[in-house]
């Protein structure tokens, strides 16, 4: 079965939404957002603190629907990134990811994330020196864009990969310079998967089902991966899974999707300081309004407020109604 892959979104994709998310169904991983590593091996608590899901006593690196997360680490200098990979590894990651994609100028000026893609080279040592350190049962995959200024050096950067033993190679499927314009060059992807022996996963604008098909059938990729399309529709996996087995199936009303979001604001309340309680809430309100309009209207309402009592009382004017007339009241 073709898989889908929950991509990663720092400051979005957190332990309450991948918990939400792959309870919905459909998705078959998940990445942590980025881990920044410098010069030194970090505690097990910065790893703990992106990736809640490594504490499980049950199970461990899997979110509680039993969906695998790997843990991303984001760097450039080989023997550190290595180091915190073996570290993650120790810690039970399901699997060792590493940016290469992350175009904020804070990160490229660290000198981690997309600046890497211009030296090809440097993408092979960090991902060799992982490989070499990583126990072989840990995965060690990487995450990369198709060049830094322009699209041109991307079989270069997929080859690069590859000959350092990554296990799996996810292409958002543009440049740091094209930022997230559209398109997504879903061929170029094909490219490489024709060029490399090792399993390439397709990334960007996949937005439905219809998107799904045809960035599999232009890259001739099997996997997938998604991001800002299951932010704002979070059950396209469901979706797309059941377009794939010819099944039926009634996609989420915005008043099921409204009563996700309260869960996940309420769930996300003890975990971060209160002044930025509400700015996770509003980022994922800025996604869900680009499928449905009655999260325009709420996003709109909240937008402005800053306190925990406000945002409380606005779901409770918002949902108040929808929730009085649901059949399960
Ligand atoms: C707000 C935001 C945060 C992101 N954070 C990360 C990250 O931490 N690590 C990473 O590899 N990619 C990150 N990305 C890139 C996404 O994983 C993905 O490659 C990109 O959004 C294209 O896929 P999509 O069109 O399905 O969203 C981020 C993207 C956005 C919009």
């Amino acid at each position: 079965m073709p898989q889908i892959a929950l991509a990663p979104m720092e400051g979005v994709v957190d332990y309450p939404l991948r918990n939400l998310l792959t309870r919905l169904g459909g998705i078959d991983s998940c990445v942590t957002e980025f881990v920044r590593v410098t010069d030194q091996t970090l505690p097990r608590k910065v790893f703990a603190r992106l990736c809640p899901e490594l504490l499980s006593v049950v199970d461990v690196s899997r979110t509680p629907a039993g969906t695998p997360v790997a843990v991303q680490l984001l760097g450039g200098k080989p023997e550190w990134v290595a180091r915190n990979g073996r570290k993650a590894a120790q810690l039970g990651a399901a699997a060792v990811d590493i940016n290469f994609g992350c175009p904020a100028k804070t990160v490229n000026k660290h000198d981690g994330g997309a600046c890497l893609l211009q030296t090809p080279e440097r993408v092979y040592d960090v991902i060799k020196a992982t490989r070499d350190l990583v126990p072989q049962t840990t995965p060690v995959t990487a995450k990369v864009r198709l060049g830094y200024l322009d699209r041109s050096p991307y079989l270069d950067i997929a080859h690069a990969a590859a000959e350092a033993g990554a296990n799996r190679l996810t292409v958002h499927a543009r440049s740091k310079a094209d930022g997230y314009r559209p398109p997504a060059y879903w061929d170029c992807v094909g490219h490489i998967n024709s060029a490399v022996d090792m399993p390439v996963v397709v990334n960007g604008d996949i937005w439905t089902v219809a998107d799904y098909h045809r960035a599999r059938s232009e890259s001739g990729c099997s996997d997938v991966m998604i991001g800002r399309g299951l932010l704002s529709c979070p059950d396209l996996a469901r979706q797309i899974k059941a377009s794939l087995a010819g099944e039926d199936y009634i996609p989420l009303s915005w008043l099921a999707v409204a009563q996700l979001v309260r869960e996940h604001y309420e769930v996300s309340k003890p975990l971060f300081p209160k002044k930025y309680l509400g700015n996770r809430l509003k980022q994922w309100l800025a996604h869900l309004k680009r499928h449905y309009p009655g999260a325009q209207v709420f996003f709109d309402s909240v937008k402005t407020l800053r306190t925990e009592a406000a945002i409380d009382a606005c779901f409770d004017t918002l949902l108040g109604p929808y929730i009085a007339q649901s059949p399960a009241d």
